[in-house]
């Protein structure tokens, strides 16, 4: 079986290729990734004599057709994207260009080139914002509010209806918010570890009490390996975090301070996000109920190991808050009173 994880180099996709080799040992994985300020190739380095490494530009599109037709994949999982909302909000452009244009080159490439089996790694974020009751189901009407949620319901609707027009086996997933080790920085839960190592504020938006639904990362990847096994074809799956990790942005701040032993007054209430959603929660009860899966970590466990993550790689984690990480930092903070 010839597997490509495109993305492969970020947060959930190398999380999901470690996964993968150790349940999937006979399988042959070739990460497909541009290397992106997201993309670390350290991060998979350990796996690189067991799994290939190509580096591509998803919106090249003769690149990726030149790729697809040699290597001949047989399943892809496509999560190469970018993914932050607060980048998107400062500009669109290349979210467009690798959310919607990439993905629409994969998809010609996989099936001009014999592959079995698209695995379209979205976000619930495509629903929009939840009021302070009920939750994402599949057929939630999409209402994206950011430019990155945007990109990522266009993509998505181009899989579905590459799906519908032409028969090929897609699957599209729609996960709650990821935690765990290799998060990049510039995300919520590794920003705020990462300061308070660093004994700098936290800057959290507006009042705080937005809340957020956590999965574990290594629960996602399970996720992924389930819908790419046993998933039906042109389906959407939603995957989601337990109830006990549906918690507000200032509480999850708080946690942080407390496992590493750091004031309080590190927090910095600053500025809000544009269009900022004040609530998201997902239904899993489809893919529990067709492929067996719920989520397994729970927060109060896989917050302080992550936390621990990050205490014990800071080697990574200060490589990778430099350089153009510093410039980003300053863009997005600079007039939030930071
Ligand atoms: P990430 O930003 O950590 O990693 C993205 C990866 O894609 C990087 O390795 C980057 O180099 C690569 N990439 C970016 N542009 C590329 C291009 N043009 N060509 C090839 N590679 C490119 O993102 P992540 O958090 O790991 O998210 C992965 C996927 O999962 C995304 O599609 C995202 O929308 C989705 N998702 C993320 C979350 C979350 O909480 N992080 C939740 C649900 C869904
Ligand atoms: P984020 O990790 O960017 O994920 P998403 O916006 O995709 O949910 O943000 C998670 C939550 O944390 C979100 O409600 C915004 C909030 N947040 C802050 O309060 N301060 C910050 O510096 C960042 C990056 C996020």
């Amino acid at each position: 079986m010839k597997v490509a994880i495109t993305g492969g180099a970020g947060f959930i996709g190398s999380n999901l290729t470690y996964y993968l080799s150790e349940e999937r040992p006979d399988w042959k994985i070739t990460i497909l990734d541009a290397l992106t300020y997201a993309g670390n190739l350290e991060t998979i380095e350990p796996l690189l004599g067991k799994i290939n490494f190509i580096k591509l530009d998803i919106a090249d599109r003769e690149a990726v057709t030149n790729i697809f037709a040699t290597e001949k994949f047989d399943l892809v999982f496509h999560l190469a994207a970018e993914s932050h909302v607060d980048r998107s909000i400062l500009s669109g452009e290349p979210f467009v260009r690798t959310n919607v244009l990439g993905t629409q080159n994969l998809l010609d490439a996989s099936r001009a080139h014999g592959v079995g089996k698209f695995v379209h790694v979205s976000t619930d974020e495509v629903y929009g914002a939840l009021g302070p009751t009920g939750r994402f189901v599949e057929s939630t009407p999409l209402d994206p509010t950011s430019p990155y949620a945007a990109s990522k319901a266009a993509s998505d609707l181009m899989a579905l209806a590459v799906s519908k027009t032409f028969g090929f086996d897609v699957v599209v997933t729609r996960c709650t918010n990821n935690y765990g080790p290799y998060h990049f920085p510039e995300k919520f839960i590794p920003l705020f570890i990462t300061n308070a190592l660093e004994d700098k504020q936290l800057p959290l938006y507006g009042d705080g009490n937005q809340i957020r639904s956590w999965l574990h990362v290594k629960d996602h990847a399970r996720a992924l390996l389930m819908v790419a096994e046993r998933g039906r074809k042109g389906e959407v799956y939603n995957i989601g975090g337990m109830e006990e990790a549906e918690l507000p942005n200032r509480l999850v701040a708080e946690m942080i301070c407390e496992r590493l032993n750091k004031p309080k007054s590190l927090i910095k209430y600053v500025e809000d996000r544009l269009a900022h959603d004040r609530r998201y929660a997902i239904d899993y009860t489809k893919i529990n109920r067709e492929l067996g899966w719920k989520p397994e970590v729970h927060f109060q466990k896989g917050l302080p190991e992550t936390v621990e993550w990050y205490v014990n790689n800071k080697a990574w984690w200060t490589r990778v808050k430099s350089g153009a990480y510093l410039e980003f930092y300053e863009k997005n903070y600079r007039n939030r009173g930071l």
